[in-house]
């Protein structure tokens, strides 16, 4: 199988006016003007399979959004070879649009002020949707989130949730091969978000559409992602599987402690002293470990520690002799975990 989107040393360099400063450096800036280079994508080379749901994950400036624009023919890279469908898509834009759908969070594709359902009225023209898919699409839409209900609101009369809800459905309307969504699920409460990874998840199984999906939420990245890549000041520093990701940094684990029995009443200071006891404890006896990190959330103590280093078992019977735990919970290190120390430059 070919892959979809196919991307070989991609570089994205801006030119960026350099700003004097002060009132003398702007009328200066106003006659001649100094350049500066700055390199948002760095020889990213990426095989995204049909199909595929992949997280492209990094920190704020990272390069995510101008990756995607490149991808989706907005952009077009300084350098590089990008196909996506078998396409070069900055020289095929209208082309390109037949076969991609784009979810941008901030803001939506769809007409601000006619009933959505006008919208998709107007997308089955465009895209010439033959009239069973579109309607198959809307009843299973209406099975999937009971949609029916949205249609025949104005856009700029829903809430950002419904409103990024409808933009999700029409971005994958004419069963395009790839979606891009660049953080879909910003600004959305809990129970949205839990909606949106819902539809999205479902779409892809059930059309097999390609989705690459950029987020801060690692909640997004949990429930969806099973490949992510993570890029940082415009390099890629990671391509693997999620679950090859929970081990990237040993065998991590956050056991959670409680000495006293009714802990939501213990004043947090206390908690904090106690914790600082338990890192003393757990030092003084294996001295050499480097992973250990106490701290105290929503009334635990929470011991962070590689196991490569000192098993669980044997922390937790050094903090026995000198205290009674009355409960405990031990846990595997989140993804929110992990990435936070790659993008913090944990990799090596
Ligand atoms: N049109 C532009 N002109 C100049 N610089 C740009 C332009 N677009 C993006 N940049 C710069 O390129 C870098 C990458 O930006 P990009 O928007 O791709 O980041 P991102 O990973 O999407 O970040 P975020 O998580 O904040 O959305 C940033 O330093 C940004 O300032
Ligand atoms: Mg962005």
């Amino acid at each position: 199988m070919e892959p979809i989107i196919k991307m070989e040393d991609i570089n994205k360099e801006f030119k960026v006016v350099k700003r004097r400063e002060g009132v003398k450096g702007s009328i200066r800036d106003l006659f001649s003007r100094e350049y500066s280079i700055l390199h948002a994508v760095n020889n990213v080379s990426l095989d995204i399979m049909p199909g595929e749901m992949v997280g492209y994950l990094g920190p704020n400036g990272a390069g995510k959004s101008t990756t995607i624009k490149m991808m989706t023919g907005i952009l077009e890279p300084t350098s590089g070879k990008i196909l996506v469908n078998g396409r070069v898509p900055y020289e095929n834009r209208t082309k390109n649009a037949q076969d991609i759908g784009v979810v941008f969070g901030q803001r939506t594709q769809l007409w601000w002020s006619l009933p959505v359902i006008e919208s998709f009225k107007i997308l089955k023209e465009i895209y010439r949707i033959p009239d069973k898919e579109y309607k198959d699409n809307l009843e299973y839409y209406d099975a999937l989130v009971d949609a029916g209900k949205l249609y025949h609101k104005a856009v700029r009369e829903m809430s950002l949730g419904q409103r990024t809800l409808c933009d999700i459905l029409a971005a994958f309307l004419h069963n395009p091969g790839v979606v891009f969504m660049d953080e879909p699920t910003i600004g959305l409460d809990v129970s949205m978000k839990g909606k949106i990874r819902q539809l999205v998840g479902n779409l892809n199984e059930k059309k097999g559409t390609t989705v690459i999906l950029t987020t801060h939420d690692m909640g997004d990245v949990d429930a969806l992602c099973k490949r992510i890549v993570i890029i940082d000041k415009g390099t890629m520093i990671y391509d693997n599987d999620i679950a090859q990701l929970q081990q990237y940094f040993g065998a991590y684990r956050t056991l959670k402690i409680q000495f006293n029995k009714q802990a939501e009443n213990v004043e947090n200071e206390v908690l904090e002293a106690q914790a600082k006891e338990v890192e003393n404890w757990i030092l003084e006896k294996y001295p050499h470990v480097k992973s250990l990190a106490v701290s105290v959330e929503d009334k635990w103590i929470n011991i962070l520690l590689n196991e490569d280093e000192v098993h669980m078992m044997d922390a937790i019977n050094c903090i026995q002799n000198n205290k009674r735990i009355v409960d405990m919970n031990l846990q595997e290190i989140s993804t929110e975990s992990v990435i936070r120390k790659i993008y913090e430059g944990g990799v090596n």
